[in-house]
């Protein structure tokens, strides 16, 4: 009855009911959460998608809102047999103005980028899934990505957002709403409330002028240094992007891209600076004499970032990894590799992120530790929380990390208490985030 009614708001074409069908919705893009749908329903307006969400509501049945399915925390795969909600037809871009662009949720990252650079700008969270993660997605989250030491995660770039509530209500502009109504509270919750509170139909987010002139090192680093070089960079004002990986991971990704490691250091920086004069100079001040491989020009620069963004499509090609995606302070970066590795003795361990300072000033890196092989997932958490790490930095919680998520988010009884008034029933993303009342 419902899937009828859902066929009359969406058509048959996008409420997907076949098993081959909806099957590319049921498994996450790791291959490590599966579940099943009764159907996978595309709405391709915001009016279809408040009918949808009407219809679900009245009949109280569950959703899990899905994007680019470029999660990695089980977070929006139909794990319990929910309805999947996805967003990708709402794909829209607009540039407003040089400052501004509005996107459905379903545009992807890629698509963004794209309409910035047609003025020269470009949108200041960027990361390797472009080309499949999608905005919505991306606010769910609160990703970070490798420009975060400029220009901070997706909630610093998030002007407005349209969003649809759980019974289907939609509001244009949480911007907008009086400071009387409950909804007044969700603009500044949306980033990293992973679909639990609404469904983000469209955003406008901040994009930047582009500065006219680049310059990219690879650095090694020794493990006594990368403190004080994490923070001599993170003071350049010409910064762009710091991350952080090591001779393994280089060796991995070289493997991958078929390519020679261009340096082999238990440490390895990647820096971007840009600005509207010439950066080099302030960048190689920084480097000293460190071993380090210097772009002579973008096109190299582009290579050396090579090494970085194959990392996460090689090693998943050696297997299906277990993905933690963790925020360490810069003071435990040297000794985490060696303290992970201690408790999965049978697993191999790469790990990179991007370093950078947080809301607070403090100087933190988003690492991803992705672990082949057999691995006891409390134990890495154990080790990562015993160094003063958090177990959630920017993939988000999902269902994969609900139990810890005490220790990673300070926000959850706001969070909770907006979800009470917004979606009692809780149809929206039931599983994720909140840990069990
Ligand atoms: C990345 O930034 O490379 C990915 O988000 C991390 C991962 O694949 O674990």
């Amino acid at each position: 009855m419902l899937i009828n009614d859902l066929v009359g708001v969406v058509g048959l074409d996008h409420c997907l009911t076949d098993p081959d069908l909806r099957a590319g919705y049921e498994v996450d893009w790791t291959g490590r959460y599966r579940g099943q749908t009764p159907a996978v329903v595309r709405p391709g307006s915001i009016e279809e998608l408040s009918g949808v969400m009407a219809l679900c509501h009245g009949a109280g049945q569950p959703v899990v809102v899905q994007g680019g399915n470029t999660g990695m925390v089980g977070g929006s795969v139909p794990l319990a047999g929910e309805v999947v909600v996805s967003i990708a037809r709402l794909g829209n871009v607009q540039v407003l103005s040089d400052s501004a662009a509005r996107a459905g949720a379903g545009a992807t990252l890629a698509r963004v980028q794209e309409a910035a650079s047609s003025i020269g700008a470009s949108f200041g969270v960027d990361t390797a899934a472009r080309d499949s993660a999608t905005i919505g997605g991306m606010i769910a989250t609160n990703a970070g990505g490798m420009n975060v030491v400029r220009f901070g995660p997706m909630g610093d770039q998030l002007l407005d957002a349209g969003v649809v509530l759980a019974d289907g209500r939609y509001l244009p502009s949480l911007q907008e709403v009086d400071p009387g109504d409950p909804t007044h509270a969700l603009l500044p919750l949306l980033a990293g409330s992973e679909g639990i509170l609404a469904v983000v139909a469209h955003a406008t987010l901040q994009i930047d002028i582009d500065p006219p002139t680049t310059a990219v090192a690879l650095i090694e680093v020794p493990p006594d240094r990368l403190v004080s070089l994490a923070s001599d960079v993170q003071d350049l004002s010409s910064v762009y992007a710091m991350e952080l990986f090591g001779a393994r991971e280089v060796a991995l990704a070289a493997a991958g891209i078929g390519r020679s490691a261009p340096l082999r250091a238990e440490w390895l920086l990647l820096v971007e600076c840009r600005s509207e004069s010439d950066p080099s100079a302030e960048l190689a001040a920084v480097v000293g004499d460190l071993p380090a491989v210097v772009a002579p020009n973008p096109t190299a620069g582009d290579e050396l970032w090579l090494f970085r963004e194959a990392l996460t499509e090689a090693v998943s090609r050696r297997g299906v990894p277990h993905k933690f995606d963790v925020r360490m302070p810069h003071a435990a970066l040297s000794d985490v590799r060696s303290r992970v590795e201690g408790v999965v003795p049978g697993g191999a361990v790469y790990l990179w992120g991007h370093a950078y300072s947080n809301r607070h000033g403090e100087p933190v890196a988003n690492l991803h530790i992705n672990i082949l092989g057999e691995v006891d997932d409390e134990a890495v958490f154990d080790a990562v929380e015993g160094l003063g790490g958090s177990v959630a930095a920017e993939h988000g919680v999902g269902t994969a990390k609900r139990h810890r998520v005490a220790g990673a988010r300070s926000d959850l009884d706001q969070l909770r208490a907006l979800k009470d008034r917004l979606d009692p029933a809780g149809i929206l993303n039931p599983g994720v985030l909140l840990p069990p009342a």
